[in-house]
């Protein structure tokens, strides 16, 4: 991968319309979804032009698309292209981990306290049906507590499922950690990946994840509807199958004999996807995984930690705000939040300015992704003081 260049940030920059619209416009909200780039826009678009006059059978472009992206998001995350299936979200691979997953009635899940809902109701609902116990691990200051996690282990304890990053704080959990943890019980261990997936490296196999899923509407810079999975070679047989599709079934691309139902399930991840494709996210998708292959998940993140530690400057200087985002180095990512006395008219004040951003649980939360450059963490500084000189 080649070194962090500044210049190949500000090239990409330029596929992103927003960034030089004429109504000022600075995004910082990637963790909440990501805009479309151009490539992502054309790709779309081509895609309802040819819907429209078809002029052709694309059938075989879909296969070999969804090929390609098994592969890039396989190396983007350090798996087996075999290990890797495509998704309509995150919830699509936290719902074959628990409705799949081999766990007996008196099972005990754990879950942080201060966790998306995503994993909280997948897994209570699986809980309800399955005959297991749901138990919820107290944070500390809001962030997962790994000796409360460690306390709450029992002998019936089976499965951690928890976000990677915290969607409201940017907490990045210490995987490797909890890896360990979790193998030391005999656990399995879960992970929500949509927080840290593309702006932070990673490496399923080094870590020991057993399943990990990720939507792709968010950093990834996809159209929403789109998402992946990874199942670890070692879980994949012994996962029992809440839904099955036809395409589940590998037909070695013969499409001729529609009456064969005798037809083994794919050697792969490729067995829990969900029917025919929803081609024009999947078209999205691939355009904007380019963006991350030319760029590096690494340099991604040293431009997102730079965007961010500008932010940091100022408000650690300014007594008007403070920082509720942890500032230790293993658990930063690109998200950082931050409060004050007047949380609700500064976010309309910066939504006036354009700055595009959400509060989240009593903080303002920033996003800083790819696209972002030092003028909009400046612009928004900007703004913060003149709202903090009014006070
Ligand atoms: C940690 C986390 N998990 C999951 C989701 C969304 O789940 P899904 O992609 O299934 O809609 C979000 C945000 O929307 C999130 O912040």
């Amino acid at each position: 991968m080649s070194e962090y260049n500044p210049r190949a940030f500000a090239k990409i920059r330029k596929l992103f319309p927003h960034t030089c619209s004429e109504k000022k416009v600075v995004y910082l909200n990637s963790a909440s979804f990501g805009p479309f780039s151009t490539p992502v826009k054309k790709a779309l678009e081509e895609n309802i032009d040819l819907r429209v006059m078809v002029t052709r059978d694309d059938s075989h472009d879909t296969f070999n698309v969804s090929e390609k992206l098994r592969s890039d998001y396989a190396s983007l995350i350090g798996a087996k292209k075999k290990e890797v299936g495509l998704g309509l979200n995150t919830s699509f691979g936290l719902n074959i981990a628990a409705f799949g997953l081999p766990l007996k009635r008196g099972d005990e899940i754990l879950v942080s306290d201060r966790e998306f809902p995503a994993i909280v109701y997948t897994f209570k609902q699986a809980a309800k049906e399955r005959g297991l116990t749901l138990k919820f691990v107290e944070s500390s200051n809001s962030c997962f507590d790994i000796e409360k996690f460690e306390k709450a282990i029992t002998s019936r304890t089976r499965l951690l499922a928890i976000s990677w990053v915290q969607f409201f704080n940017g907490y990045r959990n210490d995987l490797k950690t909890l890896s360990e943890i979790c193998k030391r019980h005999n656990m399995f261990f879960v992970v929500d990946g949509i927080q840290g997936m593309g702006t932070e490296p990673i490496n399923v196999h080094r870590l020991g994840i057993d399943i990990f899923t990720s939507g792709c509407q968010k950093w990834m810079l996809s159209p929403q509807g789109c998402g992946f999975f990874y199942l670890a070679d070692h879980i994949r047989d012994h996962l029992s199958h809440s839904w099955m599709s036809w395409l589940g079934c590998d037909w070695k691309m013969q499409f001729s004999d529609l009456f064969r139902y005798d037809n083994p399930l794919h050697d792969s991840a490729r067995r829990f996807e969900m029917g025919y494709y929803v081609i024009l996210n999947l078209l999205g998708m691939n355009a904007s995984v380019e963006i991350f292959k030319e760029l590096g998940i690494r340099n991604i993140k040293k431009h997102n930690t730079m965007l961010i530690n500008e932010l940091i400057g100022y408000l650690k200087q300014n007594s008007y705000y403070s920082i509720t985002s942890s500032l230790t180095a293993k658990h930063r990512s690109s998200i950082l939040t931050f409060t004050c006395n007047d949380i609700e008219e500064l976010h309309r004040s910066l939504l006036k300015h354009g700055v595009v951003l959400v509060q989240r649980e009593g903080s303002i939360r920033v996003s800083a992704h790819l696209f972002n450059n030092r003028s909009d963490i400046l612009y928004l500084i900007d703004k913060l003081k003149l709202f903090a000189s009014k006070k």
